[in-house]
């Protein structure tokens, strides 16, 4: 018979929801401060939300239901300040912008999103498998009025404002508390304290780096700022920025589920 290890007993008897959080947020050197508790209450409350998995399955996008990035919302919309905006930069076609909104409304927050992206898919390279050319204007035409109708159909009573441009022109609007025009037609006024931002745009890092700096000015104390991508094992070089919020004594870790999640001291 064969012999059991230590791990291999607590392997066969530990849950493995348990081993999945154990391997993606707790057991590193780096200090995380939600405690384990919290993480797997919320990460069971996200991966048995039957509308998060529904919506998962029927709209396009990166995220599927228990992906740790919905984790980080939860989190983050259930604890961030009040008086800020939530942004989010990089909408495509809207699937994590409906899940935030949807969890706003879930937590009782009543804190307005703010999105933008450009929706330029012109440096997409070569054809999608040989096939499909992504940077058509017939498939950035799709992308926009997919993610508008998206939106209209999952959040009509929590709409965003979806600004049309780069973080880096949107940021500078915010800034200098501009009023523009929102792709629903409504009029929007920018700028002011933001409370959570989640960064998934560009995925360079001079551009996750800027989107970095253009949220951290307006973030309040207690908020917080989940970067897409920024794995350790991403084959994304925005992952870069994360070390450097990392030694940012303003900024403390919350989890990496398993990407950068970090919250501003209070
Ligand atoms: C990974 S997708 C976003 C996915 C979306 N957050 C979701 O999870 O459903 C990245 C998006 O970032 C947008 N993007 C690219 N460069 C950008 C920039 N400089 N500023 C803002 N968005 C940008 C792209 O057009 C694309 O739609």
């Amino acid at each position: 018979m064969r012999r059991m290890t230590i791990k291999s007993f607590l392997k066969s008897v530990t849950p493995p929801i348990i081993i999945d959080l154990l391997k993606t947020s707790v057991v590193h050197p780096v200090k995380e401060v939600a405690s384990v508790s919290t993480l797997l209450k919320n990460k069971e409350s996200v991966q048995s939300d039957e509308y998060i998995r529904w919506l998962c399955q029927i709209t396009g996008g990166f995220l599927t239901a228990g992906n740790g990035n919905i984790v980080a919302f939860d989190h983050a919309v259930r604890h961030m300040p009040n008086d800020g905006a939530i942004i989010e930069i990089g909408s495509f076609l809207g699937l994590s912008t409906n899940i935030i909104i949807y969890l706003t409304a879930k937590h009782g927050r009543k804190n307005q999103v703010y999105n933008c992206d450009p929706w330029q898919f012109e440096e997409t390279g070569k054809p999608v498998g040989g096939y499909f050319d992504a940077s058509s204007v017939e498939f950035r035409n799709y992308v926009m009025q997919v993610y508008t109708m998206n939106l209209q159909v999952f959040s009509g009573d929590r709409e965003p404002h979806t600004i049309e441009n780069t973080s880096e022109q949107f940021l500078r609007q915010w800034a200098a508390r501009s009023t523009v025009t929102d792709v629903f037609g409504k009029e929007a006024i920018l700028g002011g304290p933001i409370s959570f931002a989640y960064i998934d745009g560009a995925h360079t890092y001079e551009a996750a780096k800027s989107d970095f700096l253009g949220i951290d000015r307006h973030l309040l104390p207690g908020g917080f700022v989940l970067f897409d991508d920024s794995s350790d094992d991403s084959p994304f070089d925005c992952k870069r920025v994360v070390a450097e919020v990392m030694s940012n004594p303003n900024y403390e870790m919350i989890s990496r589920m398993p990407n950068y999640f970090f919250r501003k001291k209070s």
